[in-house]
């Protein structure tokens, strides 16, 4: 399959079950460890590395990945160092303002240009041999310049760089040139996405410089995790709930209301998962009907491959400002490290009317800080299973009964659970 092949059937399941895709060393084919009649998946997809530069050359190097949020890069020459996949890369806005993802990797014998997390620069020089790029990729001059190359066509000589589009403030980037837009990316996705955000997009802020952990685990684990998996939340999250204060009143607690969980996949692999807690507690306002148009449901989404912090559960209203909800906006994505290891990143944009006061509030750990702790603590419990020479024969289960939903009435497919 060449660049550009992605289309928005191939990844349904009916295509899926169509498709043998690559053989591996041993033989075995990769459609071979998933059964799609069980709802199985070998645990072999979390530990192997040819596994693993598959998808580094036939995902991350051809998918739309968040990179950021435009907060964070208000102005011409402000940069941030992010990763698509294992590829490092310069989010930037170069001289005129425009948004530019520059891969990291020197056009000369590739050590890193940059090596800041995050500043302010019209160039970037390489520390080997000093040739200077601008934050446009362009390559503007080399030291000895004439003397080593003569009169040569520095155009040829540029960094790399990746297709850049936005989706309400969280930037995206894609390595193929081919690549479909966003827009037609996330398919039906958006239909979620977009009811998802408060009404109106905010003049961004940025609260603060990105948290960043690295965790002992296949990416895929959290993206599973994060694209479909409430199941978790009542047993490895538990001591949240003990600890009060809860996400849920005593009072719904005890209630025979219904509760119902949904879960959408969409063709191209994004999931979205939505909780209806009925009577939330306390202050919280993110699945309010006045604010977004999804029947009282928290909503996250995981924009395939990487990307998460989008949906309502990840936009905290503050408060109100000229009859608009005042948003505080967390984003997020994962980047490998090799298969048994990857980093995950947030950052937090507030709209520029939210009083300082309320800030504070969001730069101090919460609850989905702890939230974050037992899920990055358990995780790498399923990477050291993997290794063993009995367990990695075993395979993860996704037999879950489905039903769809009787209120929420959207496209693609809808199982939900409801007590
Ligand atoms: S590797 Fe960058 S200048 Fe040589
Ligand atoms: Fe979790």
């Amino acid at each position: 399959m060449g660049q550009g092949d992605w289309n928005m059937t191939m990844l349904s399941e009916e295509v899926l079950a169509g498709r043998v895709g690559p053989v591996l060393s041993d033989g075995v084919a990769l459609g071979d460890l998933i059964d799609l009649d069980r709802r199985e998946v070998a645990f072999r997809v979390l530990s192997d590395p040819e596994i693993h530069r598959l998808e580094l050359s036939r995902i991350w190097a051809r998918s739309w990945v968040g990179v950021g949020h435009v907060a964070e890069i208000p102005n011409p020459g402000d940069f941030m160092l992010r990763h698509i996949g294992e590829d490092p890369v310069i989010v930037t806005r170069d001289r005129e303002g425009a948004l530019q993802i520059l891969l990291n990797v020197c056009a000369h014998r590739g050590m890193e240009i940059c090596w800041a997390d995050e500043g302010n620069q019209s160039q970037f020089k390489c520390p080997y041999h000093g040739w200077v790029f601008d934050n446009a990729g362009n390559l503007l001059g080399a030291p000895f310049e004439h003397e080593m190359y003569g009169d040569w066509d520095k155009s040829q000589y540029g960094l790399r760089t990746a297709k850049v589009a936005q989706y309400h403030g969280r930037i995206f980037g894609n390595f193929d040139p081919n690549a479909m837009p966003l827009d037609e990316w996330l398919g039906d996705a958006a239909w979620y996405l977009d009811r998802a955000f408060p009404k109106g997009d905010p003049e961004w802020e940025n609260l603060m410089s990105p948290r960043r952990w690295v965790v002992h685990a296949n990416w895929k684990t959290s993206a599973d995790n994060n694209s479909g998996d409430m199941y978790h939340g009542s047993s490895l999250h538990k001591s949240i709930s003990e600890l009060g204060p809860s996400f849920v009143s005593k009072e719904y607690a005890e209630s025979p209301a219904v509760v119902e969980g949904l879960k959408v996949s969409t063709a191209m692999g994004h999931g979205i998962v939505g909780f209806n807690f009925g009577a939330m507690s306390g202050t919280k306002k993110y699945g309010d009907p006045d604010y977004y148009d999804l029947d009282g449901y928290t909503f996250a989404c995981m924009v395939f491959p990487a990307t998460f912090g989008i949906g309502s559960s990840w936009n905290q209203v503050v408060g109100e400002a000229d009859g608009m909800p005042m948003v505080i906006a967390q984003n997020g994505a994962l980047a490998p490290r090799g298969p048994g290891k990857f980093e995950m990143w947030t950052s937090s944009a507030v709209d520029k009317r939210v009083p300082v006061e309320m800030r504070e509030m969001f730069t101090k750990p919460g609850l989905l800080d702890l939230a974050g702790v037992d899920d990055t603590e358990g995780w790498p419990s399923i990477q050291r299973t993997t290794s063993g020479g009995v367990a990695n024969s075993e395979t993860m289960k996704y037999n879950v009964r489905r039903e769809p939903s009787p209120h929420l009435v959207g496209p693609d497919p809808v199982s939900s659970i409801r007590r």
